[in-house]
């Protein structure tokens, strides 16, 4: 029996052209990959992944091989693997067990493959690895050091299990370094869930009503690139803060219910549970146009559409008509799951460098260090500020340094105006 499983691994030549392309775009990640290959941090250990199948996933799974790691991965969504990819992984030996368009059985079947290499580390998108180790497959527990969290999703259910006493091991929360979401979550979601959106559907922003459902750090990133390409954007929150800022960056605010009578295209992006639901979707337009972009496809209510619908057609790749009753379509993006990975490549390879800049980098610190107690850590400053100064480096910029003088005006209350 092999220990992988994709789906054409005559795909593999062309999963190694991207993974270089990607890697063209990684300089931080790459310095790593150089560092890891002469330092070694990881001796041998086997590090369980469960990531979106991308190119730049494949240079991180390259910098953790570098380092010495066997590496088990599978994908963090059924929808989102790029099968060149995988493919040119399992040429590298890697144990890869991912496939575009899986079944929800097919899906957890992977992690739980991942989990038979017995993994030391875990790396999670969305916590669907640590939730699994922790349920049905509690003997793989005794195993773990410790882990990483990639995603807001994944560190909210980490959370919550820590608040409960169900977490039984260390993990770092990776999405909450600086690095991380100020960047990929802002400007890769926001490129990317554009980029998704316009190639499944063609259609024109400029001039078009956007409603943005979520003003987080990834609604944030949508709403600023939909206005860019000319949308009259509309947000929707729960939160009175981020309904306020959003404002105040110049954005309609409004309640769901509302937005649902004018949107020509929706997308949700909140980590939360139907947000557009039934009474939303009776009163939209003929022909509006739902997405979503946050982690699980549960933000859509996709039952209540089908329960509407009287018919279903497939238009195009990524892109379904449901016949209303009433006579109205209303079409739905790549099964509702996150439209920027299943209708597009995911984020760019520049945001991904810092964000699995971090994920090697707090995989080295669990490797080196002493087991820590089972709690949701923060990102170490030094590897956020790291990350933040090779990127600043790589990108050629170079900044002020603090004088003496500063550095002691900083740090007193004594002296005020002078
Ligand atoms: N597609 C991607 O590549 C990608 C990348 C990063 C994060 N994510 C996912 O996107 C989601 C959002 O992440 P984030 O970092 O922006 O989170 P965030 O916590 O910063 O923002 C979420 C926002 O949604 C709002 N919200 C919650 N319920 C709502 C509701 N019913 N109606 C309107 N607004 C509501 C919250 O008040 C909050 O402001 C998460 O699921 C995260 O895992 C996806």
């Amino acid at each position: 029996m092999e220990n992988f499983k994709v789906k054409d691994r005559s795909l593999a030549s062309k999963g190694f052209l991207q993974t270089e392309w990607a890697s063209n775009h990684m300089p931080v990640l790459s310095q790593i990959q150089k560092r890891f290959s002469e330092e070694k941090p990881f001796g041998g250990i086997t590090l369980g992944a469960c990531l979106h199948v991308t190119k730049e996933t494949a240079v991180l799974v390259d910098t953790l091989v570098a380092g010495g790691a066997k590496v088990a991965l599978c994908g963090s969504n059924p929808l989102s693997t790029q099968d060149d990819v995988a493919a040119a992984l399992s040429e590298k030996d890697v144990n890869v067990y991912a496939w575009r368009d899986q079944t929800t059985e097919e899906y957890y079947w992977c992690v739980e493959k991942v989990i038979d290499h017995g993994p030391i580390i875990t790396l999670d998108d969305g916590a669907d690895l640590v939730g699994t180790i922790h349920s049905k497959r509690t003997e793989a527990l005794q195993n773990v050091k410790g882990g990483t969290e990639e995603t807001t999703t994944g560190v909210l259910r980490l959370r919550a299990m820590e608040k409960t006493g169900a977490l039984k091991y260390a993990i770092i929360a990776v999405n909450d370094a600086y690095t991380k979401y100020l960047f990929d979550n802002r400007y890769g979601t926001g490129q990317s869930t554009i980029d998704g959106i316009l190639r499944a559907t063609n259609i024109l922003l400029a001039g078009k009503n956007f409603v943005v459902c979520g003003y987080g750090w990834c609604g944030r990133g949508i709403a600023m690139r939909a206005k860019g390409m000319g949308a009259n954007v509309i947000v929707t929150e729960v939160n009175p803060l981020r309904a306020l800022e959003a404002a105040m960056n110049g954005f309609r605010v409004m309640p769901t219910a509302e937005a649902a009578t004018t949107g020509d295209i929706f997308v949700t992006i909140t980590g939360d549970i139907n947000v557009i639901r039934k009474e939303h979707m009776q009163k939209m337009k003929n022909g509006a146009i739902l997405a979503n972009s946050g982690h699980f496809n549960v933000e859509i209510g996709i039952k209540d559409l089908e329960e509407l619908a009287v018919s279903k057609r497939n238009i195009r790749r990524n892109l379904d008509e449901y016949n209303l009753a009433d006579g109205r379509k209303l079409y739905l993006l790549a099964d509702g799951r996150l439209v920027n990975l299943a209708a597009a490549e995911g984020h760019p390879s520049e945001v991904m460098d810092m964000s699995f800049a971090n994920q090697a980098l707090c995989a080295e610190y669990l490797a080196k260090n002493e087991k820590m107690p089972p709690k949701v850590y923060p990102v170490p400053k030094e590897i956020d500020e790291t990350v933040a100064t090779m990127k600043l480096s790589a990108m050629k910029i170079k900044i002020d340094e603090l004088t003496d003088e500063q550095k002691k005006y900083l740090a007193t209350w004594e002296m005020g105006t002078i």
